[in-house]
């Protein structure tokens, strides 16, 4: 025995000893030091990581809210059987994990869950809401991530994050749709989340921390293509080439919206605000594009505008607006691009609107 751990350890010293030296590390690359700390800092991470949480309370909720309102028969009748109600099981677990990583990193403070009001009634319209509201989850946090301080807390968020896309595809193959119809998941702004999260919140533990983001005034699609995709008598699949596309490139989008100065939230603690002038373009959000199209028919709150042409790289497959997308109404059409998307903040009239364009 021993004199066979000795050649073992004498064949692994000559094997060292005979190696090249490894290749020099590049230089270069920031959070690299040896012992991150995943505690927060800064106010511009603890609030993005207060919003998160409070995103990642909302799906847990929600997913195990959906399980108890409908029967097996209604979940059967939508084609969604026992392993795929496992599934959504399973979704809330991760939720459950994901808050406690990210309750860790904010630390006392941390928010707790709160209450919530949900828009469906039906199993198509939960898995629906569900494939939305993961929607912007998963882009309010793209929206912030390259931006934290602490690179270190952002590690670990992306890996909860990668899991939350992964429920976004799952929720859409649910809904029968077309699973990832874009080259690029977009994000958006932490002002933009929250104003589409902060309707859904009714009620919070009165320790819970107050959000530090804008609330837009609301946006809404008047002829909104989600009716559609509801309409339509399509079931759970891992695929589906849609008969006809939902909604097609220059298409008319009626808008309409609302004044600022509106309570919204949680316990009538937020007012929406704008500091943005007269209103004259729809801001479209998808992709790695912020493309802007002319309001037309100006009317008050309400106006139109057509749903932008063009294809990311020229490429066919890849229309500017596909998938589960965010429409503002802006007061100017600033070039914007990913990384400096917080500055479309301060044009902002009203929204964003989920723009269900496949
Ligand atoms: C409100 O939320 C708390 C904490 O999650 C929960 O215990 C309570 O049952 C909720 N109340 C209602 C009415 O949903
Ligand atoms: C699915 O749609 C694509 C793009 O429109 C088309 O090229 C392909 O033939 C379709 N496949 C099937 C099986 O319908
Ligand atoms: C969205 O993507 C699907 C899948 O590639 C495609 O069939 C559909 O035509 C696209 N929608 C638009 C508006 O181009
Ligand atoms: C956005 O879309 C246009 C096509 O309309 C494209 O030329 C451009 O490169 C895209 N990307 C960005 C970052 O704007
Ligand atoms: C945003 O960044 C792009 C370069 O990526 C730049 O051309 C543009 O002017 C910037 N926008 C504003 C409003 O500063």
């Amino acid at each position: 025995m021993l004199s066979f751990i000795t050649a073992g350890a004498l064949l692994w010293a000559t094997l060292v000893l005979s190696s090249p030296a490894p290749p020099p590390t590049p230089q270069g690359g920031v959070g690299l030091e040896a012992t991150p700390s995943y505690h927060v800092t800064s106010d511009f991470d603890f609030q993005s990581l207060n919003l998160a949480l409070n995103q990642e309370y909302i799906e847990l909720d929600l997913f195990h809210h959906g399980l108890a309102v409908f029967s097996v028969e209604e979940f059967e009748a939508a084609g969604l059987d026992a392993e795929d109600r496992f599934l959504i099981e399973f979704m809330a677990d991760q939720e459950a994990g994901h808050a406690i990583l990210v309750s860790n990193m904010l630390g006392a403070r941390a928010a707790k869950q709160c209450n919530y009001t949900y828009p469906f009634d039906t199993v198509r319209e939960f898995v629906d809401f569900c494939q939305k509201l993961t929607r912007f989850g998963e882009s309010g946090v793209y929206g912030f991530l390259e931006h934290l301080d602490n690179r270190a807390s952002a590690e670990m968020l992306l890996q909860s994050i990668t899991t939350e896309a992964r429920q976004q595809m799952i929720f859409r193959q649910f809904e029968g749709l077309f699973p990832m119809p874009v080259y690029f998941e977009t994000g958006i702004t932490q002002s933009m989340a929250w104003t589409l999260l902060s309707r859904y919140i009714t009620h919070c533990p009165e320790e819970n921390p107050r959000i530090e983001w804008q609330n837009f005034p609301a946006l809404y699609v008047v002829n909104d293509p989600t009716q559609r995709a509801l309409a339509m008598n399509v079931t759970p699949s891992i695929t589906h080439n849609l008969s006809l596309p939902l909604t097609t490139p220059g298409q008319q989008v009626e808008l309409t919206w609302e004044d600022p100065g509106k309570t919204v939230g949680y316990d009538g603690l937020y007012t929406t605000t704008t500091t943005a002038g007269a209103p004259k373009y729809a801001a479209w959000i998808a992709q790695l594009n912020i493309t802007y199209t002319p309001l037309e028919n100006i009317n008050g709150n309400c106006a139109s505008t057509k749903q932008p042409i063009g294809e990311v790289f020229g490429v066919n497959t890849a229309p500017i607006v596909n998938g589960t997308i965010f429409v503002l109404i802006t007061d100017d059409n600033p070039v914007i691009t990913p990384a400096n998307l917080s500055l479309l903040n301060a044009h902002v009239v009203a929204g964003p609107a989920i723009y269900q364009a496949g």
